[in-house]
């Protein structure tokens, strides 16, 4: 199994005398006024919390945009604060942007064209000029800022995280393109690549491909999405692809592409999830009232239109109404943390959900049960740990996902072995999770059924699948991806 010190023992021998930067949009850490002073916290999403612990691992310094209100009060001179705060261990460097800038750059071109670009839920993109634009300038401020952390090294690795920054790779190339400075960039696409006849609808799609093509190795989850990204080289840019080897030869070089399925710490996790405190929330989630819940079913998302938290819904409707005899005897907690609310869709979205669960909790409740519980916002790690450990079922419903790190999440935290994790078939987990229930979202009717089936599962399955999909997690948790995406780098740079 794969651990911190790995990590550290690869990044110093194969990335040795290379300044470490590692770039994205979302900080890891945010400082936010409350009204008890100054809190740093920290964001929902699953790429942020993968890349903490790394960093931790083995130092450097993470450039992402700034969120937070009490950001700027709270970095040096050069934007900079040591993180974590009550631990420092690596440095995060802030970048700037207004309103405006986030705007375009953000709210625009990331989450309205890429986002839905990239995924397959039938939203259409966002095809807007002035986003683009935005886009491409907030590319460059990521770029000047990379620039000025290297400007006294000699070499540098560069590490760019998802659909952001595809721009910034070439800006940088280009900036420091001298022979006093050797940079090795490589990028992680934490997101799906879509089939060339999607992206190819993209007016950008040539400057898209372009400015990530200047990276060394470009990652994604699944073989698929490599497969897609290389199809959309070869037929938008021309290029020639080598399939076996996941390859093409660019600007007198070869870049590679290369599937790194992500991870969570599993022993982190798994350890935090046996503290007593989680004993507490465990009770308090399975008897909130005199009477125990029989049955517990958990989601915990982003709320975003691709999780699938409106079909979830529905399916548990369908399933109270084909299986009587859960009424009155099942609990669904919802835990949705906001996010993107500025975006018309996601904002709609909230309101939809609320509706749905009122809707369905109005067609059965009776006394004091209800059978979804919403709880909109993030939990307390031990309010969440409790009710994954205490849960039946967790569901994730993903319509098209990356990978989907609740999922993982959930296992490591299910040290009783006691759980089902019902998934969806499109979300990049369920390629490694193979003793999760799998369902198609879409299919309302299997999905009614699939929960039934979860539940209904004998104890000696459930811990003969929990224990496979411990396994799994724990062999394959986020030091290793971290491992093997840097011995990749490490193999490519050279050519
Ligand atoms: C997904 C994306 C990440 C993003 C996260 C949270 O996991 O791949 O890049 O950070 O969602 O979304 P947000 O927009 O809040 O950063």
């Amino acid at each position: 199994m794969y651990s911190a010190e790995d990590v550290k023992k690869i990044v110093k021998i194969k990335l040795k005398g290379y300044k470490f930067v590692l770039v994205s949009n979302r900080e890891p850490y945010i400082h936010m006024h409350t009204p008890g002073g100054v809190k740093c916290k920290t964001p929902a999403g699953g790429l942020t919390a993968a890349l903490d612990p790394l960093m931790q691992a083995c130092g450097g310094t993470w450039g992402a945009g700034g969120s937070g209100d009490a950001d700027r009060e709270n970095v040096d001179k050069h934007n900079r604060t040591r993180v974590p705060p009550d631990k420092p261990e690596y440095t995060l460097k802030r970048v700037w942007m207004s309103k405006d800038e986030v705007d375009k750059f953000y709210f625009g071109f990331s989450n309205q064209t890429l986002w839905s670009l990239c995924h397959n839920v039938f939203e259409k993109p966002v095809y807007n000029k002035s986003f683009w634009n935005g886009y491409r300038h907030s590319n460059k401020l990521f770029a000047n800022a990379v620039t000025e952390e290297i400007k006294n090294e000699k070499n540098a690795f560069i590490w760019f995280q998802d659909y952001h920054l595809a721009l910034a790779p070439k800006m940088i190339k280009k900036a420091n393109n001298h022979k006093k400075r050797k940079i090795v960039s490589a990028h992680f696409w934490h997101i799906p690549w879509p089939p060339y006849l999607v992206f190819r609808t993209c007016p950008w799609a040539k400057e898209i491909l372009e400015g990530m093509l200047a990276n060394n190795l470009i990652g994604f989850h699944l073989k698929e999405h490599c497969v897609n990204f290389l199809s959309c080289v070869e037929k938008i840019l021309d290029l020639p692809v080598d399939y076996k080897k996941l390859a093409v030869a660019y600007d007198e070089r070869r870049v590679f592409v290369k599937n790194f399925p992500i991870s969570i710490d599993f022993d982190v996790v798994s350890t935090l999830a046996k503290k007593p405190g989680v004993k507490k929330e465990m009770k308090k989630a399975r008897s909130p009232n005199k009477i125990p819940y029989k049955y517990i079913g958990v989601g915990v998302d982003r709320i975003d239109y691709t999780k699938g938290i409106i079909e979830r819904f529905k399916a548990i409707d369908r399933f109270l109404e084909k299986y009587p005899e859960y009424q009155n005897n099942f609990v669904f907690v919802e835990a949705g943390a906001p996010s993107r609310t500025r975006i018309p869709s996601y904002a709609s979205l909230n309101d939809e959900i609320e509706k749905t669960a009122e809707e369905i909790n109005w067609k059965y409740q009776t006394g004091y049960w209800k059978p979804i519980k919403y709880i909109q916002g993030k939990l307390s790690y031990d309010e969440l740990l409790g009710l994954y450990r205490t849960a039946d079922v967790c569901i994730v419903s993903s319509l098209h996902d990356g990978m989907n790190l609740v999922a993982k999440e959930f296992i490591a935290a299910n040290v009783d072995r006691t759980g089902i994790l019902l998934l969806s078939g499109f979300a990049g987990a369920a390629e490694e999770l193979r003793e999760a229930v799998i369902v198609n979202p879409f299919d309302i009717e299997e999905f009614a059924d699939a929960i039934n089936t979860s539940l209904k599962m004998s104890r000696d399955e459930k811990k003969k699948r929990m224990n496979a999909l411990r396994n799994s997690v724990k062999e394959n948790n986020i030091y290793k991806w971290v491992y093997d995406f840097i011995n990749e780098t490490g193999r490519v740079m050279k050519g």
